[in-house]
């Protein structure tokens, strides 16, 4: 099954190609309904190909912002426009006139799968190795790639379809660097691994030992990924499925969330990982308490812990994300380089996460202000007012999971908030604390 995006600003005609192409090719067909989503939607190149009208809402520039996406973000999907559009770019396989029949359209469909099946050039699909490690079976053929000079790359399998995924290590110290799978089964591949890795992260199949570590593993692969590749599909499938799995987990856990809270500190390694998984556990906690309509609660929390998992990931050494304040990242020993990374992590963050299909303006908003500063750039000793209050509340929590991995053995969790809560000026931190309070007291009680 190919996957293929139609930009067509007229429901009716969209749903008449989406039909058409569904009966004869059975492939999947999405769609949206303004330009920049459905830039930002193709960015991530997990589309084979986009049909896209030129001339939408009185513009005609949509097929050159689509070649210019294909072109700045390295990727390999084709395109065919409706409408007349001059341009000699080679991703520009075919053209529609404004006015079509579907049997033209099928036409030139066939055409275009035959020239891209053709091409050759995009028959396989690399995946690294470290992808490949969240895999227990593999449902496809795994090869590897032979280059020689002057001929035709060459693929061998080397982990059979149905066969346990092992042996990467071997593959890896004898200079083989990466596997292969076809690329027309790139869509089942992607969902495979989600679907395991989801499993593996899963408390009703797992302890909360093994659950933690898999998370936590799942966790540094998506930020090793974005920070090698940029916004990529594995990163945002791995980071949705993290997501999902955490609030899955969370509610399952809800009668022993101490529990959690103590599997997360003892069975993670990561400053990061231990860090936002507790920001989730805390809110989660919190919901009771918090001043929002029931059914909102859902939403609430799903947008915290997308935050949680984003919001610091693209400091990818560790002891990044241990800086808070001014005066750490005045004294931290980072390089130059990496010390502005730190500065200005919450505001990339932010501007990473608005790449990715579907993120939510509330989430991108927490992420860029969740040192308290609302440029996301820097650190600041004096919160403003000026913060939502989600924005705020995950500040809050941000600041005490801090102290609580900090917790000195005879310290008292009581004491702590109310340091925490000293340390504010604004009544509207305060007041937050005090719902974090409430929350936690309820939790522990229980
Ligand atoms: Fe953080
Ligand atoms: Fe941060």
């Amino acid at each position: 099954m190919r996957k293929i995006f139609l930009y067509e600003a007229n429901k009716d005609i969209c749903n008449l190609i989406k039909n058409a192409i569904q009966n004869e090719f059975d492939d999947e067909v999405k769609n949206a309904s303004t330009i920049d989503e459905a830039v930002k939607e193709i960015s991530l190149g997990d589309y084979d190909l986009i049909i896209a009208r030129d001339k939408v809402q009185g513009s005609n520039d949509s097929v050159h912002r689509f070649i210019d996406s294909i072109s700045s973000n390295k990727i390999n999907s084709k395109l065919i426009a409706i409408g007349n559009v001059e341009s000699e770019d080679p991703v520009l396989i075919a053209q529609l006139p404004e006015k079509f029949k579907m049997t033209e359209l099928i036409e030139v469909l066939k055409k275009a799968f035959q020239q891209i099946e053709d091409s050759g050039a995009n028959d396989y699909f690399e995946v690294n190795f470290d992808v490949l490690r969240l895999l227990k079976r593999t449902n496809f053929d795994l090869f590897s790639r032979l280059r020689s000079p002057g001929k035709k790359d060459q693929y061998i399998t080397k982990i059979a379809k149905d066969a346990e995924v092992k042996g990467l290590s071997e593959l890896e110290s004898k200079g083989v660097k990466s596997l292969f799978i076809e690329k027309k089964l790139r869509l089942q591949f992607t969902n495979d691994l989600v679907s395991q890795v989801a499993r593996g992260m899963n408390i009703d199949f797992n302890d909360l030992q093994e659950a933690m570590e898999s998370s936590e593993s799942v966790y540094r692969l998506a930020r090793k990924l974005l920070s090698i590749q940029g916004t990529n599909e594995i990163s945002y499938r791995l980071i949705n499925c993290l997501a999902e799995e955490m609030i899955g987990n969370l509610k399952k856990s809800e009668s022993e969330l101490g529990n959690y809270i103590l599997s997360t500190i003892e069975h993670t390694t990561s400053y990061s990982f231990k860090h936002l998984n507790l920001i989730s556990a805390f809110v989660f906690m919190s919901l009771p308490h918090l001043d929002i309509m029931e059914e909102k609660k859902n939403i609430y929390l799903e947008n915290f812990v997308y935050a949680a998992c984003f919001h610091d990931i693209i400091l990818e050494k560790e002891g990044m994300a241990e800086i808070h304040t001014k005066k750490d990242w005045l004294e931290c020993q980072f390089d130059d380089s990496d010390k502005n990374l730190i500065r200005d992590h919450a505001k990339l963050a932010s501007e990473l996460l608005e790449k990715f299909p579907g993120a939510k303006k509330e989430v991108i908003k927490i992420v860029k202000e969740h040192h308290g500063v609302p440029s996301g750039v820097g650190f600041t000793d004096r919160k403003v007012g000026s913060l939502t209050g989600a924005s705020v509340f995950f500040d809050v929590i941000h600041d005490f999971v801090e102290l609580f991995l900090n917790f000195p053995p005879d310290g008292s969790l009581d004491t702590m908030l109310k340091n925490l809560e000293e340390s504010y000026q604004l009544s509207i931190y305060k007041d937050y604390v005090g719902i974090l309070k409430m929350g936690i007291v309820d939790a522990f009680k229980a």
